[in-house]
């Protein structure tokens, strides 16, 4: 069995959560600290063993090809200034061995559909999808790291998977299954944003996938689902009457920066944890919070 090369990432969607900050860009170039969230996906990817990353774009895909293309003006620059870090930085985005691709999806018809899009490249071996508007953070080994670990002896595709609070079931493909240790679990349905009463359980499908090559022939034929969009989840709900489908808890915190209170949330804990600025935030922070502790006695002691 191949080992996981190729990974897509899906970058097509209206981003309508994010409006205006959407209009022009795509969301996956939202900055969380100083990178844009498709960086993190492609480090993550790469750091699995990925060397081709695929992106399915939308119509504005200009910002993602141009953040990954070599920037000749800006490195000319840089050098002249004789600002070496940042021409470090600038030139470290990807390793020289990693191959960009990018394919269009002409129109936003859904994930399951910008996956398809990604048939042509992918070519029949196993692959990986990544949402980059899925930022995991993680302490000893990233995401898709632990889920490849997981492949290489399983050989079969692999759902990422978190539990998640029960109001929230109806945001999520959620799974259903048979524990074969702990945090894997064989999957014998998955159902796409069910209502909390029809919910199978509280594990949810986020954002990471290694999908066999025949999840192909099975997006072709599926049809629009939950919000009339070609879903992922509908065909992996195919798959797996065919084939052994694991889900996988993995260890890490994920945010969900497609929406508002993810990002932010996001933006706080990896400024925290950032080398240059994250001792001074976390200043400004313990500052803030005694500011706001004060108001609150203040408010209390008026009423
Ligand atoms: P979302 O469900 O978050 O949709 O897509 P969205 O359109 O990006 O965002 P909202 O809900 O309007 O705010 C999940 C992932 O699938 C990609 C998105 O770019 C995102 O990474 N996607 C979605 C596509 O590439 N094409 C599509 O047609 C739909």
């Amino acid at each position: 069995m191949k080992s996981i090369k190729k990974a897509v990432f899906p970058v097509a969607g209206m981003g309508t959560r994010f409006l205006p900050a959407t209009k022009a860009n795509p969301k996956e170039m939202l900055p969380v600290v100083d990178k844009p969230l498709i960086q993190y996906a492609a480090e993550e990817a790469v750091a699995a063993g990925v060397d081709t990353l695929i992106f399915v774009t939308g119509r504005n895909k200009r910002s993602i090809e141009d953040h990954f293309d070599t920037a000749y003006e800006m490195e000319r620059e840089l050098e002249a200034k004789g600002k070496k870090e940042m021409l470090e930085v600038l030139r470290g985005i990807l390793p020289k061995h990693v191959n960009c691709v990018f394919i269009r999806q002409s129109e936003a018809l859904g994930l399951g559909h910008a996956v398809l899009c990604a048939k042509p490249v992918v070519n029949g071996d196993p692959f990986a999808v990544i949402l980059a508007d899925d930022l995991i953070n993680f302490s000893a080994k990233p995401c898709l790291s632990q889920m490849v670990d997981v492949f290489n002896y399983q050989h079969c595709s692999i759902l990422g998977t978190q539990t998640v609070d029960k109001k929230h079931v109806s945001s999520y493909g959620i799974v259903d299954g048979t524990e074969v240790k702990p945090g894997l679990m064989e999957v014998s349905g998955i159902v796409e944003k069910p209502d909390i009463k029809d919910a199978p359980s509280t594990t949810a499908v986020v954002g990471r996938y290694i999908l066999m090559p025949q999840i192909f022939e099975k997006l072709e034929t599926t049809k629009r689902g939950a919000g009339g969009e070609i879903q992922l989840t509908d065909a992996i709900a195919q798959l797996l009457q065919e084939q052994r489908v694991l889900s996988y808890t993995f260890e890490g915190k994920r945010f969900d920066c497609g929406s508002k209170l993810g990002y932010l949330k996001a933006q706080v804990e990896f400024a925290l944890e950032h080398e240059e600025v994250g001792s001074k935030f976390r200043e400004y922070l313990e500052e803030l919070t005694a500011v706001e502790k004060k108001k609150v006695v203040n408010m209390r002691k008026k009423t």
